[in-house]
């Protein structure tokens, strides 16, 4: 069979996603919002598979992790201590031909020019603040600002104290969250990799800063191993070392994990040393901050947001290792890796999205070969509740009859496996009595089929297609 992959262009991934329900362009009647999308019936349930197991992977199976669900409407004064409000811009400029707006650092670095008209007549380059601003209440000046986060992690922070006070943790700990983030980014582009409304999943993980280094590395490969279980190819991935002016005003190292889009490799992912910057930014008590901190004097914040050391009684900030990854771009990455285009071995063409079975939007679809026969449909109806009442994540029936139509459709929305209820599947109709009460299996990847008997359909389905595994390795100091 030949297949295409990663190579595949993108605007073949953004016609699935549309003609199969999984993503939409936001406002589209009105002309569509540039740098917004809609999840269809398909991306929500792909996109709620993911956060799940990301979830459980991270905080289920790991000792001392707690979550969280912070605001998104944000105080201007986190924003304002963090450097948001000073440092969280990109440089953009404007060409003076035909008016549009650039971010510089996407330009030509040699030759910048704009990308629209081909000119170089572009304004000299000048910082832009990506954050949302918002007012309020009724009032509608400066007291009353706010803005939407463009990070969920400042949301950790501003609760530690909260957390440690009422969870007791030590060192290392982790507080998780998801949620949303909002950027205004000055060109939203590569669909829905680079938007100005998007979902970050975050650890901040405190350790003592001694050991930060030996932990930024423990993240960087239990971050990478993860997204591989989730079907992304390892020849697909790169670990780069940010440098220089790309590290962020807050970050000691940053590893970012990278993957190969369509349009090449780029951040799925990053994993920060943010040393004990943004607690001690955030603390009142500034006395503990180690002497490497560049931080202000903070005269606003009531919280001390360090830990007492219990035996020397005194107040330490740990340090903080922080993955965090973009639940978009982990999308985009998952359905890039699972789009392939097969010539079968009888010359046809299919469309199938390879997608591991416990993230697929459906888990197994219920074909009866007619759809005028009833005793075949109430037989496919008994096996759906069946199933689903057995299988996490939906099991649809349809009934329209066009069995190959309805293979289609599943291929292309990567449902793992396919029911078939056919006339051998009823007393009166088999052809064969050995087959009463069986049901033929349809395998999306390899399209084997298999005669499977009614009572061990379920535990046979879950054998075979969901049992997912995944083991983080072990805290590596400080346990
Ligand atoms: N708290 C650290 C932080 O926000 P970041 O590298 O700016 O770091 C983390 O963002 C992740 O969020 C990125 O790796 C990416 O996956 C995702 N992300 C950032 N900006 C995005 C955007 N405009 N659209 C989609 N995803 C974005």
């Amino acid at each position: 069979m030949a297949q295409s992959k990663t190579d595949t262009a993108l605007e073949h991934i953004v016609s699935l996603c549309k003609r199969r329900g999984f993503i939409f362009p936001n406002s589209h009647i009105y002309g569509g919002l540039q740098g917004a999308y809609d999840l269809g019936p398909m991306g929500v349930e792909l996109k709620r598979n993911l956060l799940a197991t990301w979830w459980s992977d991270v905080v289920y199976k790991r000792p001392r992790m707690y979550g969280l669900d912070s605001s998104i409407l944000t105080h201007q004064k986190t924003l304002h201590y963090s450097g948001h409000q000073d440092t969280f811009s990109d440089l953009m400029c404007d060409c003076r031909q035909c008016k549009s707006r650039w971010r510089y650092d996407h330009l030509d670095p040699k030759n910048p020019r704009c990308e629209n008209c081909g000119s170089d007549d572009l304004t000299d380059p000048r910082p832009f603040n990506l954050m949302f601003k918002t007012n309020l209440g009724a009032v509608d000046d400066d007291s009353s600002t706010a803005y939407l986060r463009p990070e969920t992690a400042q949301g950790i922070f501003t609760n530690f104290k909260f957390i440690t006070d009422t969870q007791s943790p030590k060192v290392p700990f982790g507080i998780a969250q998801i949620g949303k983030a909002f950027r205004n980014e000055i060109t939203p582009r590569h669909f829905i990799f680079r938007v100005r409304e998007f979902e970050q999943m975050e650890i901040e993980f405190f350790v003592k800063p001694e050991e930060s280094d030996q932990w930024h590395t423990y993240w960087v490969e239990e971050r990478k191993q993860w997204w591989i279980t989730q079907g992304l190819s390892p020849e697909n991935i790169q670990c780069a070392a940010q440098t220089g002016d790309e590290l962020a005003h807050y970050a000691r190292a940053t590893t970012d994990i990278l993957y190969k889009f369509p349009h090449g490799f780029e951040e799925l992912e990053g994993i920060a040393n943010r040393t004990d910057y943004d607690l001690a930014v955030h603390s009142k008590d500034q006395d503990s901050i180690s002497p490497q901190s560049k931080v202000k004097k903070n005269t606003d914040s009531t919280a001390r947001l360090a830990l007492q050391n219990t035996e020397t009684k005194a107040w330490e900030i740990p340090f903080v290792i922080e993955p965090s990854a973009g639940v978009e771009r982990g999308m985009l990455a998952l359905l890039t890796e699972a789009y392939t285009e097969e010539t079968l071995e009888n010359g046809n063409q299919r469309l199938v999205l390879k997608l591991a079975a416990h993230l697929a939007p459906i888990k197994v679809a219920i074909i009866p070969l007619a759809k005028n026969k009833p005793e075949l449909i109430t037989l496919a109806e008994q096996i759906q509740q069946m199933l689903q009442a057995a299988i996490l994540g939906p099991v649809v029936l349809e009934n329209s009859g066009n069995i190959g139509k309805n293979y289609r459709r599943h291929d292309e929305i990567g449902t793992p496996v396919c029911v078939t209820v056919d006339f051998d599947s009823l007393a009166e109709t088999a052809s064969n009595t050995s087959l009463v009460d069986t049901v033929t299996l349809r395998d999306r990847d390899t399209l084997e089929q298999e005669r499977v008997h009614i009572d061990q359909l379920s535990e046979h389905i879950i054998q075979r297609y969901f049992q997912y595994h995944y083991q983080p390795a072990p805290f590596i100091v400080g346990k």
